[in-house]
């Protein structure tokens, strides 16, 4: 393996979906599992292609009750390519893994390219042997293109090989066992046709969403001998006949458009399919094009970590480049939670966009914006579903997809149990603030005021507005609470034996909403006057308002208990759980709230998360912005008391989130504490050694993935865009970056500006242009940096983090 590939020698079956998602190709508008293209889908392999945004709805029934539940739809398979050998002793059968022996077989990820190469031998039952070399891409340019060329090389016999090239339509959602009692079929109407002699082409449509979508593959092959359409219902085939002789290689390459009923500037997605697979240029001109396409963005994403570390991150941002590249600035999409390689969670956006904008501001502020445009024209849905409640303003839903109504399911399999439980996740109003936080950030890290002034203060304002009226006011604490939420760790969804779901005051959740509304006055008095006058008398909104803003903010209830920051109000009465016992019994207690389920307990009982709540706040706020928010609420957090709540909680959670390690790692990081490389390496082997146990292979976590590398890039250089300058404050860890490494960013409108961190200096560079010079503040000095300069920087010495 080299720092740009990943390598899979021989095959394995009980890996073979993680390789898939792991190997998936995409653009940002689609993406295809690595599946293998002679095989379909089985126990063993998951052949799934999905278009960001394409979504259907489908009722199924569960536990006797009657469900709905959306999907992001597995579409057409672009793969299949079967083959079989000729000769004088006949036909033999189809080749894959089941049929044949698998003499060799390696797979390999290349990354600064954008290919996925595979190579593997087959010998069918009459020894005979065929070496296949395949080739694929999805293209980086041409959104709507994909190809695959495959070079077959027979080594002792002489005949013909039978190749058939097709389009898949009998596929169905069906990648995720705990949904296999939910409806999955979503496409129908399908129609397959030929368009060419080289040229097939299938149809179908969306069951409910009635999204038409329209795939037409060319088949370029010098060495045919024979062609011949074999279209089913369901399947457009083409079958090729090309002679064989041994040692002599013959070339298949099966170049394939896709398009859907959304994409603009089409006029039906068929003929615009057929046009661009017919007017594609042939394979190796398209790798051309596909290389540039990634050299373009590989520049803007540089990231220079060496070893292991820096080989992992790379992979990463490989995969969120393939999920939200420059091509989705032009889609109406959200941050889908496991990107487009898996059909966990349906394909739906959560809060975890908290863990991707941060890196995107900094490199593709374009994909941010349409990323936050996504929300905002989710605004008015999200204003219904607050009134709906009884609230004012806007109540995002916890899950989305397509229109921005409430996904979460309202019941959720327990595998463990095999029971259907209520599913209360839906509480987590949290995704509002980060709604907001995303939009403050975004502003600071562009200076798109552009954008703040009107998306953003739309959005913004109306979050603010249902928190404040979503807060109640106690008399006896003498300050506003809120009630009947579920924080970011999702396993306390209720008080044990209460009649109501929902936990009170949520640390996280209040302190957030008081940071979202403070924000909102600020942004409230920075608007220009004709646009503040435009926004209040839109949204009915008066002076007597901001008032009550401003009060919230300032006296939301935070719990605290025994020195340390509480979960939520009552979180001290719960039992300690003996985790040693869990841990000693039990392989894995990531999943601690199903294994407690199954015994007939339940987690609420006990002093347990799933993943950082409280710490949560440590990594959206540097220390001193956290103090001054708890300052302002009224509340002491020196350094002691914030240190005793990291403690507190490190021992009380399982991490049953690959966000878990993330957060506990910058937290650790950032204060220079011992086990922050623990937690950091837990964040960086999450999927390619699939902590979460069998996960991965349902989609990757993309949260994760971005938060890893912005761990590098943010979090252990303490690099904030705040007030107009760069703020940086190093706490290295070595074990992650070694002693020097670098990237770009670009900032403000400066495109490339370089940093290199190395032991005690800061290299920077600005390229030349005409923006403003880049005030960089430093713990101890702020320095001004032209365009065209390069400069370096002595830093402050830091300690390293404790040993341990
Ligand atoms: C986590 C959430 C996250 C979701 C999607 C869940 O397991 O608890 O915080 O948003 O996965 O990634």
């Amino acid at each position: 393996m080299t720092e740009w590939t990943w390598e899979y020698e021989g095959l394995a079956p009980g890996d073979e979906r993680l390789r898939e998602s792991l190997c998936a190709l995409g653009n940002g508008y689609f993406a295809t599992r690595g599946a293998l293209p002679e095989c379909d889908a089985d126990a063993v392999h998951y052949p799934g292609t999905y278009v960001a945004g394409c979504y259907d709805r489908l009722p199924s029934t569960v536990a006797g009750r009657q469900v709905e539940n959306e999907d992001l739809v597995n579409l057409p398979n672009w793969l299949p390519l079967r083959f079989r050998c000729r000769d004088e002793h006949g036909t033999g059968p189809w080749l894959h893994p089941d049929t044949a022996r698998v003499v060799d077989h390696r797979q390999t990820l290349i990354l600064n390219s954008g290919l996925l190469e595979r190579r593997t031998t087959y010998e069918d039952s009459e020894g005979r042997r065929i070496a296949l070399r395949q080739l694929r891409l999805v293209h980086m340019a041409d959104p709507h293109l994909a190809a695959l060329r495959s070079e077959f090389t027979p080594e002792n016999w002489s005949g013909e090989l039978e190749v058939q090239a097709a389009l898949d339509g009998s596929v169905r959602n069906a990648g995720v066992p705990r949904y296999r009692d939910l409806a999955g079929h979503h496409l129908v109407h399908v129609h397959s046709g030929t368009a060419a002699p080289d040229l097939v082409w299938l149809r179908c449509r969306t069951r409910v969403s009635d999204v038409r979508i329209a795939l037409a593959s060319r088949t370029d092959c010098a060495d045919a001998t024979l062609r011949h359409d074999q279209h089913t219902d369901d399947r457009a085939a083409q079958l090729l006949h090309l002679p064989m002789r041994p040692g002599r290689t013959a070339t298949v390459d099966k170049i394939v458009a896709l398009h859907t009923s959304r994409d603009p500037a089409i006029s039906d997605p068929l003929q615009a399919a057929v046009d661009r697979a017919l007017g594609a240029p042939s394979f190796d001109d398209l790798i051309d094009t596909h290389l540039t396409a990634w050299d373009q963005l590989w520049r803007r994403a540089e990231l220079d970590v060496p070893g292991e570390a820096g080989r992992i991150l790379r992979l990463h941002l490989f995969h969120v480049l393939q999920t939200l590249s420059p091509h989705t600035a032009e889609l109406d999409v959200g941050v889908p939670a496991r990107g487009l390689h898996g059909e966990a969670y349906r394909g739906h956006v959560f809060w975890d966009e908290l863990f991707v904008l941060p890196y995107l501001n900094l490199h593709f502020p374009e994909v941010s914006r349409a990323l936050l445009t996504y929300r905002h024209r989710r605004l008015e849905r999200a204003c219904r579903a607050a009134r709906d409640a009884g609230y004012r303003g806007a109540m995002y839903p916890w899950q989305s997809s397509s229109d921005g109504r409430e996904e979460t399911q309202r019941l959720h399999l327990n595998p463990e149990s095999g029971r259907w439980l209520p599913d209360h996740t839906h509480l987590q109003h949290h995704v509002d603030s980060a709604v907001a936080y995303n939009i403050w950030r975004y502003w600071e890290a562009t200076g798109d005021a552009e954008f703040l002034h009107t998306k953003g203060a739309e959005t913004l304002l109306q979050i603010a507005r249902f928190w404040a009226d979503r807060a109640a006011y106690d008399e006896d604490l003498g300050r506003y609470r809120l009630r009947g939420v579920v924080g970011p760790d999702e396993y306390h969804d209720g008080y044990p034996d209460a009649d109501r779901p929902g936990i009170d005051d949520n640390a996280y959740t209040n302190v957030t909403a008081a940071w979202t509304l403070s924000r909102a006055l600020d942004l409230l008095a920075l608007l220009p006057d004709p646009r503040r006058r435009e926004l209040t008398e839109r949204i009915a909104f008066d002076g007597g308002e901001a008032e009550l803003w401003r009060d919230v903010s300032q006296s939301l209830y935070v719990p605290f208990h025994g020195g340390v920051i509480s979960q939520f109000e009552g979180y001290e009465r719960l039992a300690e759980l003996d985790w040693d016992t869990y841990r000693k019994k039990y392989r894995d207690i990531r999943r601690l709230d199903r294994i407690l389920e199954a015994e007939g307990d339940t987690v609420n009982r006990y002093q347990a998360s799933k993943q950082a709540d409280v710490l949560m706040l440590g990594y959206l706020f540097p220390p001193a912005e956290l103090a001054a928010l708890f300052r302002r609420l009224g509340y002491a957090l020196d350094d002691a008391t914030w240190r005793r709540t990291v403690d507190h909680y490190l021992c009380r959670t399982s991490h049953g989130s690959t966000l878990s390690g993330l957060v506990h790692g910058w937290v650790l990081a950032r204060a220079r504490r011992a086990g922050a490389w623990k937690y950091a390496h837990e964040a960086l082997i999450g999927d390619i050694a699939d902590v979460q146990g069998g996960t991965t292979g349902e989609g990757i976590h993309l949260g994760a993935m971005a938060g890893t590398v912005d761990l590098v890039q943010r979090g252990l250089t303490g690099l904030e865009t705040r007030g107009d300058a760069l703020w940086l404050d190093p706490a290295p860890l070595p074990e992650l970056t070694g002693s020097s490494y670098g990237f770009t960013l670009r900032y403000q409108g400066h495109w490339g500006v370089r940093l290199r961190l190395l032991p005690g200096r800061l290299h920077l560079a600005v390229p030349a242009s005409d923006r403003s010079p880049i005030t960089v503040e430093l713990p101890d000095r702020a320095v001004t940096v032209r365009p065209g300069e390069t400069c370096e920087l002595d830093l402050p010495e830091v300690e390293l983090p404790e040993p341990g």
